[in-house]
């Protein structure tokens, strides 16, 4: 970390957070959901009551670090969880926010991810938006894989270059004119730049990214950073190779899938032949609007296949709504509608849907949904993959086998 990003940090933590806001929201998000943990790192049969050690390398304010410890202590988790950072100041922010929540799980470190070795070997690791601004993130990479157990499991994320078109533009211009007065003069700045930016400007016509218009701490973190960097899926996939990981899935996994954008059926064909992470990195450039990847991986020597699959005996959870909701959200036409960095989509779901859905309970199991929907095996199979298939994609669905 230089000292710039270093000094940027302790001036003003990102994201800034109030933690009094802890008595009446927990913020969730990817990675680090212990549901999406289970289901792709674990297949979706981990025993939660066993000891679990996480490390949450640069965990900033707190938010990842607190969803974790939160959902792990709500799961009655014998949970070792370390908190690492550089900056101070964002430690501060989220001890407090541990302490109003009564979390006892987590340990704090002030220190460098590079040092993750130092802190004994984790069974799951999470670094959200930090690894692109080191000074040699493949560096970072390696430290965290060096640091994970040989069947632990990884959430990372970083940003995506084509989804952040018009940032780095802003940064170049912000080079030449920002001066390296203090970071209250700089922001001025930028916000004059901002309210500058002609129609054609590439970051004023990217509607997903409208970070740099909220606070100052996001302003700075989206066009003021010393250190910053973006990747394609390739250039990701060959940092996480060199470190060797094994990426097992990107969230959401229906934006990494270019079936989800093609209907011709010739281009589905010739799309067949791509490897899975040529397919990514299509989805990635067909769509345009990736402003971030978040991968979760395991190390690359682990043969077994972590991540779940929707057999007779997994329970389908649904992680933002309860089933029978969902089932009254289906439009007319039998599609639900899903947004996200600046696109809508309309997701047609098969009919038997609504039926299914208000049975998805987070326990019952795909064999006893079946046979509560009571419907013919073949035709309840094909059903259920189309409506997985859709809700998974969109990361909503996951599978736990219960114990
Ligand atoms: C953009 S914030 C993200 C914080 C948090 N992970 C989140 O998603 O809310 C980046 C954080 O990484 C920390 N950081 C940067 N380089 C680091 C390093 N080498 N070791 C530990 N923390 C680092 C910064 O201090 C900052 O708190």
């Amino acid at each position: 970390m230089t000292d710039a990003v270093r000094d940027q940090y302790e001036d003003l933590p990102y994201p800034p957070r109030d933690p009094g806001d802890e008595r009446h929201r927990l913020v969730t998000g990817s990675p680090g959901q212990i549901v999406e943990i289970d289901h792709y790192l674990y297949a979706g049969a981990r025993d939660w009551a066993e000891p679990f050690r996480v490390l949450v390398a640069g965990g900033g304010t707190g938010d990842a670090l607190i969803m974790m410890a939160q959902q792990l202590a709500d799961r009655g988790c014998p949970a070792d969880i370390h908190y690492l950072d550089l900056s101070a100041a964002s430690r501060a922010i989220a001890e407090e926010r541990a302490r109003i929540r009564g979390l006892a799980n987590i340990t704090f470190h002030t220190g460098s991810l590079l040092e993750a070795g130092g802190y004994g070997a984790f069974d799951y690791i999470d670094c959200c938006g930090v690894l692109h601004h080191l000074a040699d993130p493949s560096a970072g990479f390696r430290a965290l894989a060096g640091a994970l157990k040989p069947d632990g499991g990884i959430g990372l994320m970083v940003y995506g270059e084509l989804g952040r078109t018009g940032v780095y533009h802003a940064q170049e211009m912000l080079r030449m004119i920002a001066g390296d007065g203090p970071n209250a003069e700089r922001v001025g700045v930028a916000r004059k730049l901002v309210e500058s930016l002609p129609p054609t400007n590439w970051l004023k016509r990217n509607q997903a990214i409208g970070d740099y218009r909220r606070e100052d701490a996001a302003l700075f973190d989206m066009l003021l950073h010393s250190q910053d960097r973006a990747y394609r899926v390739p250039e990701l996939a060959a940092e996480l190779d060199q470190a060797g990981l094994h990426p097992v899935a990107f969230i959401e996994p229906a934006l990494y899938d270019p079936d989800t954008f093609v209907r011709d059926p010739e281009l589905r064909r010739r799309l067949a032949s791509l490897s899975w992470l040529d397919r990514c990195a299509f989805a990635e450039l067909l769509s345009g609007n990736l402003r971030k990847h978040t991968v979760y991986c395991v190390p690359a020597a682990q043969k077994a296949d972590t991540v779940a699959k929707p057999t007779d005996e997994a329970a389908p959870v649904l992680k933002n709504i309860d089933g029978p909701a969902l089932a009254g959200a289906i439009g007319p036409d039998g599609s639900i509608k899903v947004s996200g960095d600046g696109m809508e989509m309309g997701i047609r779901l098969p009919p038997m849907a609504p039926a299914i859905l208000r049975q998805v309970d987070g326990k019952r199991r795909i064999g006893e949904i079946r046979a509560a929907v009571g419907a013919g095996e073949e035709d309840f199979r094909r059903q259920f993959a189309a409506l997985y298939n859709a809700l998974n994609g969109m990361n909503q669905m996951l599978l736990r086998y219960p114990g």
